[in-house]
């Protein structure tokens, strides 16, 4: 009986941490969060100087990437093979992004959580028809799935599942693994994730890929996220990183299977998707949502670098 009783206690760490930042009664500090900008954790983060960036990638300014040598990329003492690259797009590469996010993800034959209720097959569309803007339909979505569909019930991917990749989102992820170094990554599932400001995203680990040695690719765009990560069962207090517009995190190696979740989304200090002048008209409907939203692509590989399909 003891036993049980010390085991639910040293199983809470990650749930209480997630409680302690989800709660809106009793608001949490944010002093222990890691801020990369603000580098108020010097003994929990590193600045590293990759190596291999001497081949220019022509790619990168069509996808909004600003030069891979002036990306900012770090890692976590506490956590071996979790990094974050600071925001390397431009205002106008989080423009272009978050517009494909709205308005070209979610359209069918891609899956989305509000299939069960509608049948419409652009959403963003359904969303802005006559001038208007429903904003009740455009709170309903929370994800879109891309490539092979994460099956949510079964967490099975199935070749009869899956619908094509976006070719920009695959070269997008081609730049940032050739960057750290994994040059025969292969974007093949995403999950498309949006958040409204009291959305959260509870404790899980990412499994169901057949190829869990290939890093994972989750990118945010708009509000800010409180994002936790812990081991890889929930007995160890997760650290809390603060994610910002164009943050790009990558889980590898032993950080691939860990907890992670994100009880908090918080308000954006700045806004860089409107960092220029380049911004027109069709923008407007865009920053209406992005100004109380967060977006993540959540991208994997599914196969093993010897497998064609499943
Ligand atoms: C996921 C995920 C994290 C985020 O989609 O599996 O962990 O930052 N997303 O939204
Ligand atoms: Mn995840």
């Amino acid at each position: 009986m003891n036993e049980l009783i010390y085991t639910d206690k040293a199983e809470d760490q990650f749930m209480k941490t997630f409680k302690y930042y989800k709660s809106n009664s009793s608001p949490p500090s944010l002093d222990e969060i890691i801020n990369i900008d603000v580098n108020n954790r010097t003994d929990k983060v590193l600045l590293l100087s990759p190596n291999n960036l001497k081949i220019e990638d022509t790619r990168t300014k069509q996808l909004g990437l600003i030069e891979p040598k002036h990306w900012c990329l770090y890692s976590f003492r506490d956590h071996p093979g979790l990094f974050l690259i600071r925001n390397p797009f431009t205002s106008h590469g989080q423009r272009y992004w978050i517009e494909k996010c709205l308005k070209i993800y979610p359209r069918k034959p891609n899956k989305r959580n509000i299939d069960i209720e509608t049948s419409v097959d652009d959403w963003w569309e359904a969303c802005h028809l006559h001038g208007q803007c429903d904003k009740k339909l455009l709170k309903k979505l929370r994800w879109s799935t891309l490539g092979y569909h994460h099956n949510w019930d079964t967490k099975v991917y199935t070749e009869d599942n899956k619908s094509q990749f976006p070719e920009e989102l695959s070269v997008l992820c081609d730049i940032v693994a050739g960057y750290l170094g994994y040059v025969n990554f292969k974007a093949e599932a995403a999950i498309v994730n949006y958040y409204h400001m009291n959305s959260t995203l509870s404790a899980h680990t990412d499994h169901s890929e057949v190829n869990l040695e290939a890093p994972l690719f989750s990118f945010s765009f708009g509000q800010s996220a409180i994002f936790l990560i812990g081991g890889t069962d929930k007995t160890t207090v997760p650290s809390a990183i603060l994610l910002n517009s164009g943050d790009i995190l990558v889980m590898s190696e032993a950080a691939r299977l860990c907890y992670h979740a994100v009880p908090k989304i918080l308000p954006s200090v700045s806004s860089p998707w409107n960092d220029d002048d380049g911004i027109n008209d069709d923008w407007h409907s865009f920053e209406e949502y992005i100004k109380e939203s967060r977006i993540n692509m959540n991208v994997r590989q599914v196969l093993n670098e010897t497998q064609c399909s499943l």
